[in-house]
């Protein structure tokens, strides 16, 4: 038994989730009419109806005596103050400097101050692009972003741009991030390098994938403009600065951000280039601010009423109480399509981890699987195995009450369709017919934005960033590392050379599948 087990915190919820293992959550609302509102919380504009997890007020109390115990409190204040809670490589996580103003050094150094200074930064060449004085090789101004990335150098822009396009007035955004080639061509097509600014977005800037598309992207402008352009249409967003100068982008063009920025927290640094040239710095700022709002309440609120961690105290019951191994991210939103994408690099890159910090295994299952698709589009794919597979899932509905297209009765069918599903994953039904009978008591979140707009957004994203810590505190993990994406990279580092050579110290499975590829494609 890990300590995180024999500790009396999860002792009384094991003993309690025994206790009313055979109470439905439909039972409990016609016992309580107040159910709903007593387990809403507001924060920071944003709503949080937890009435349909399947737990009562004393599973919360139980479940906010395990965050004391775990000491999630101060945990938090680590975070908010540069302490090293990336214990593995030795640094703060600052992401909350970012989009704050409260003083706090990592090293040594002033963060507000280098923040404001990149920011500014940020601001004046955005402000340039948009307003056409900052000028291509052929003296033409920008009409066209090509914002090259990968992981979170590319899901949290994607996500900010698309969600707030209604807002976006300056050139639009094209984004890649595959390594395959189609990828870039596709993005590529139409596109006149004399009016095409490239954004490279890498804290390493030696990220395999980004840097064959930024080579690739560069080769193009060259080829069409020379040498000298690659100054006026690339620029960077790196911690690396060095690696960005010796791509061959002048110091000038490299907005910095600092290593203590992890690159799945990173899209409120200057990985958020293209969101402030695509919408306009004081949208980006207000996508900062909704952020810092929540930031604020994550800090302060009373554990009770604390929106991130309630939502990571549900996720936990979920997972090693109620054994939800999947979670699944349903954004009533099409512009939000890319949430679930977005999140599953944000919690499975975070917590897919079994091993603690102090190098303990865990002892419990942790990050549950995450996947998801805009609302309706998933009624038509998986929700049936939503309400009758065999193993379940615990689903957020990401819904928005503001209408965010031109026809107000079809954002009713949309909302309709998020509060019919959230429903029948509760009620489930019993018709006589094994066939058609739920099972429901599915337990689900619903987060409420007022309208899809930037600090709102900001806010929704920073929830999630904040339950993730919260998690990571529960389970007793570092979010803020991924070791385990390393073995692949390296493997492909080895395998990539045998295409054009000797492949006998491949691995024999993978020299075979070579053999394959070889075999059905001619230039192999
Ligand atoms: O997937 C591994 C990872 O290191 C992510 O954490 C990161 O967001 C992504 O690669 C891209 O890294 P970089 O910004 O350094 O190119």
């Amino acid at each position: 038994m890990s300590t995180l087990t024999s500790s009396p915190a999860w002792q009384a919820l094991e003993a309690h989730r025994d206790a009313i293992a055979a109470t439905r959550v439909d039972s409990l609302f016609a016992q309580d009419p107040g159910r709903g509102p007593a387990l809403t919380v507001a924060c920071a504009g944003l709503t949080v109806d937890l009435s349909k997890q399947r737990l009562t007020g004393e599973t919360l109390r139980l479940l906010v005596a395990l965050a004391r115990e775990r000491d999630v409190p101060g945990a938090v204040e680590r975070l908010f103050t540069g302490q090293p809670v990336n214990n593995t490589e030795g640094r703060a996580a600052l992401h909350t400097a970012l989009r704050g103003d409260e003083r706090v050094t990592a090293g040594g150094e002033d963060v507000l101050a280098h923040v404001q200074r990149c920011r500014e930064r940020m601001r004046s060449f955005a402000t340039a692009v948009r307003d056409g004085s900052w000028k291509g090789a052929t003296g033409q101004p920008v009409r066209h972003v090509l914002a090259l990335g990968i992981g979170g150098s590319y899901l949290g822009p994607k996500l900010a741009v698309e969600a707030l396009a209604p807002l976006a007035d300056g050139p639009p955004v094209r984004f890649v991030a595959n390594v395959d080639p189609a990828a870039l061509d596709d993005a590529l097509a139409g596109l006149d390098p004399a009016t095409t600014l490239v954004v490279v977005a890498s804290k390493t800037f030696t990220t395999q994938e980004t840097l064959a598309n930024a080579l690739a992207a560069r080769d193009w402008i060259v080829a069409a403009l020379g040498e000298e352009a690659v100054a006026r249409h690339f620029v960077a967003a790196t911690a690396r600065a060095g690696e960005a100068e010796r791509f061959g982008i002048p110091a000038c063009n490299v907005f910095p951000f600092a290593d203590w920025v992890g690159g799945r927290f990173s899209v409120w640094s200057s990985v958020g280039l293209p969101v402030a040239i695509a919408l306009g710095m004081p949208a980006f700022e207000r996508f900062l601010a909704g952020a810092h709002a929540v930031d604020l309440e994550f800090r302060s609120a009373p554990p009770e009423r604390n929106a991130p961690l309630l939502v990571a105290l549900a996720g936990l019951w979920n997972r090693d109480f109620l054994g939800l191994a999947v979670h699944a991210v349903l954004p009533y939103a099409q512009r939000l399509s890319s949430l679930p994408g977005y999140l599953q690099q944000l919690e499975m890159e975070s917590l897919g981890k079994a091993v603690a910090a102090d190098g303990a295994a865990v002892g419990v299952p942790t990050c549950p699987a995450l996947f998801g698709e805009a609302g309706t589009l998933g009624q038509h794919a998986f929700y049936q195995w939503l309400h009758q597979g065999a193993d379940g899932a615990a689903c957020d509905f990401v819904v928005v009450a503001r209408a965010m297209g031109s026809r107000e009765a079809a954002h009713e069918a949309l909302l309709a369709n998020a509060l019919a599903q959230s429903e029948a994953l509760m009620t489930g039904r019993s018709t006589g017919d094994p066939h058609r009978d739920c099972p429901g008591d599915r337990p689900s979140t619903t987060i409420v934005l007022p309208a899809l707009e930037p600090a709102a957004l900001g806010a929704l994203v920073a929830l999630y960033e904040h339950k993730v810590y919260a998690q990571a505190v529960l389970w007793g993990l570092n979010a803020f590392d991924q070791f385990g994406v390393e073995l692949g990279k390296a493997i492909a580092g080895r395998i990539l050379p045998a295409f054009a050579g000797d492949d006998a110290a491949l691995h024999p499975a993978t020299r075979h599948l070579l053999g394959l590829l070889r075999r059905a494609g001619p230039s192999r």
